[in-house]
């Protein structure tokens, strides 16, 4: 799918990845970006964007967001939560439900509300944000690696589902990228949103349904059949 000419909605669009998506894609000539933020007030005023108010987790807000969005030709669910630093002090169920929650229910949820509106665009795109810990977990990361795990099953059964209406649906794969998600966690190499998002980009106009963005992710998926998930990562 071209990126050029597209019209695009990116949700968590005020920072971090998102922000990085909305200019990657007014570079890349995409013709309208709805930047989507739980507050469209932190959202960046320039041409071809169109701030949107879209608290993923509220079904009024994604349903006020189809009206406003009939052109849509490319959903970029990017908008995501890690309650990493409390998986110290213990596994919290309270955590394990917020982060289903915004990872893996709501990604589903904008793209069946957008789904109708992309086949009736011809097709068009639809990019889930996972991570290597879709594949993996680790003793800090447990309920947020199994809401990306979830995540990454539903994202692979929904391109099966809209695989008739022509609907290209892409899978992320990343390890750590340079965001406020990451700040806290130091002495690890971490990628630059401009890189990923560039990558997935690629990935989209070369009809990949998965885009492995990092050398990480490349390592851990080649690694899985040998049980890379069932071992500590140093
Ligand atoms: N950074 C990494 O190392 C990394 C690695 C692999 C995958 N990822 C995934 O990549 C995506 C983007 O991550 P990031 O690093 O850019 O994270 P980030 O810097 O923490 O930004 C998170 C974004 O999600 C938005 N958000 C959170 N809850 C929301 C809700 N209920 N409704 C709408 N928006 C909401 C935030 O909006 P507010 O400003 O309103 O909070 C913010 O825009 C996520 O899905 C993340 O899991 C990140």
């Amino acid at each position: 799918m071209q990126i050029k000419g597209s019209v695009a909605l990116v949700t968590g669009a005020n920072r971090g990845l998102g922000k990085a998506f909305v200019q990657a894609l007014l570079a890349a000539g995409a013709a309208k970006v709805y930047a989507a933020a739980r507050d469209p007030a932190t959202i960046e005023a320039q041409p071809n964007v169109i701030p949107i108010r879209l608290d993923v987790t509220r079904p009024e807000d994604i349903a006020a967001a189809v009206a406003k969005a009939p052109d849509l030709t490319l959903l970029i669910n990017n908008a995501g939560v890690s309650g990493m630093e409390g998986q110290q002090r213990g596994i919290s169920l309270e955590t394990l439900r917020h982060e289903f929650e915004i990872n893996a229910v709501a990604p589903l949820a904008t793209s069946q509300a957008f789904a109708p509106i992309l086949a009736a665009n011809g097709g068009g795109a639809i990019v889930n944000m996972h991570s290597v810990l879709s594949w993996i977990n680790l003793p800090d990361t447990v309920t947020y690696s199994a809401s990306k795990a979830a995540a990454w099953s539903l994202t692979n059964g929904l391109r099966l589902h809209l695989a008739a209406q022509g609907t290209l649906v892409v899978g992320v794969h990343v390890a750590f990228v340079d965001t406020d998600m990451t700040r806290r966690i130091e002495g690890v190499p971490k990628a630059s949103p401009h890189d990923v998002v560039q990558r997935v980009l690629e990935g989209v106009i070369n009809d990949q349904p998965e885009v492995l963005a990092d050398d990480t992710s490349h390592q851990l998926k080649q690694n899985l059949s040998n049980g890379v998930y069932l071992r500590p990562i140093s």
